[in-house]
């Protein structure tokens, strides 16, 4: 197949994007910034808002959960919310608040496993940091965005002379013990927590004594690139989540002074299960469309939200071609065959018969393709921040996402050319 150039287009902007925000606290700051050089106004939930009809905005908790909308041109109780919804965080490691440690011979740095990455994947990569910093400040501490930019540091993998059995077996990683990662040959004279304070201070242009901790996670330096025969394929790393965060932004930033007050949430934390305040489980969403709905009656409020309808925005399981036995025969999913609406009847998503036909219904208008997931009987399901968002809430809600190819690797492949079928039709959600 041979890529559109506006499709080639879309999937480049979401590598950029991705390249951009190696944590989740920079996927806040770079959506914060895609919409303010839009005309979108940051709020700030410690200040009054005062909203107007057609306005944009957007709103950030945490550093790392951002909720975006448009302000409809009807009246609330008639149309609804139109919501959007996907995860800015993506599974890995996590330096530990005490990390730097001697080692023999070498400096290492102490991780935490933050949910449920593909361990291997993360050996002989060239790993760097980032995330955010706490510094001293007048009025209090201040987070600021830090990022090694070249590789830092590295897990490199024991020599097969010595794990002769690693292609039979797999690799298997000792989650306290193998995965340190190298960090460098540092002064000995200094303990290594205050060396690699300065090596924080340096980059980010501060005096050590400023900064008071960090909250750092491990990632990978190689950019995103199309691959394939025909390029027809893209590689990166947090495809999951971050194309659906990407593609909801896209939409939302083509909405067209809409009927309907339009929204793209995009929360932290779904990785490891959505129950803190900025996840999908917290009150962040809820607290949001309540201050948009603050004016209306408690009547109007209940009206509205009946009217809402939530798009869950998460990646699926492309099909492998080398492992057939491990997919449902009768729903394979094809790279590039378009969005996919997910269903399971345990709901482990949100979808059902009447969401489905609404995503399906949107499918046509956008002359958009569309296909349909259900995971193997004989095996557990995954879950996403649908089922989470609509028993907070009570709206109607569905499961989607593009094809993806080795969910939380290091490095994901997916389809170049569904990414901009996915935002086509969360536009035609929004019009
Ligand atoms: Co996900």
């Amino acid at each position: 197949m041979t890529l559109s150039v506006h499709a080639r287009a879309r999937a480049q902007d979401l590598l950029d994007f991705i390249d951009a925000s190696p944590s989740p606290w920079h996927v806040a700051a770079s959506v914060a910034q895609r919409l303010e050089a839009q005309g979108f106004a940051a709020l700030r939930e410690e200040e009054r808002w005062q909203l107007a009809a057609g306005g944009q905005y957007f709103v950030v908790r945490g550093g790392s959960s951002v909720i975006a909308f448009v302000v409809g041109a009807q009246p609330l109780a008639r149309t609804g919310f139109k919501i959007v919804g996907a995860h800015t965080d993506s599974p890995g490691l996590r330096l530990k608040p005490r990390a730097p440690h001697a080692g023999e011979p070498m400096a290492r740095l102490g991780v935490e496993v933050y949910g449920g990455p593909i361990l291997a994947t993360l050996t002989d990569r060239d790993l760097s940091l980032a995330g955010r910093i706490g510094l001293r400040g007048e009025n209090g501490p201040q987070a600021r965005l830090l990022r090694f930019h070249k590789p830092l540091a590295r897990l490199p993998n024991l020599a097969i002379h010595m794990n002769r059995n690693v292609n039979e077996d797999g690799l298997k990683l000792n989650k306290q013990t193998e995965l340190p990662l190298l960090l460098g040959y540092l002064q000995e004279a200094f303990p290594p927590g205050e060396q690699f304070r300065v090596l924080l201070a340096h980059e980010a242009g501060m005096e050590p004594e400023e900064i008071i901790n960090w909250e750092l996670q491990v990632y990978d330096t190689q950019k995103g690139v199309f691959w394939g025969a025909q390029e027809e394929f893209i590689a990166d790393s947090q495809l999951d989540n971050l194309a659906s965060c990407h593609a909801g932004i896209s939409a939302l930033l083509n909405a067209q002074a809409p009927a309907a007050t339009c929204v793209c949430a995009l929360f932290d934390h779904e990785e490891v299960g959505s129950e803190s305040a900025k996840g999908a489980g917290g009150s962040f969403l809820a607290d949001v469309l309540g201050r948009i709905g603050a004016g209306l009656d408690s009547e109007a409020q209940a009206q509205a939200l009946a009217r809402s309808f939530f798009i869950s925005a998460d990646m699926a399981h492309a099909y492998h071609p080398n492992f057939p036995a491990a997919y449902e025969p009768l729903h394979l999913i094809r790279v590039n065959g378009g969005p996919v609406i997910k269903t399971n009847a345990n709901h482990r998503y949100a979808t059902d018969g009447e969401s489905e036909a609404v995503f399906i219904q949107l499918c046509e208008a956008a002359e958009v393709p569309y296909q349909q997931y259900a995971h193997r009987s004989d095996l557990g399901c995954g879950s996403t921040i649908g089922p989470i968002v609509a028993a907070r809430l009570g709206v109607r809600s569905v499961d989607v996402g593009n094809p993806l190819w080795a969910m939380h690797s290091v490095r994901e492949s997916a389809g170049a050319a569904d990414h901009a079928l996915m935002i086509r039709v969360l536009e035609q959600f929004f019009r």
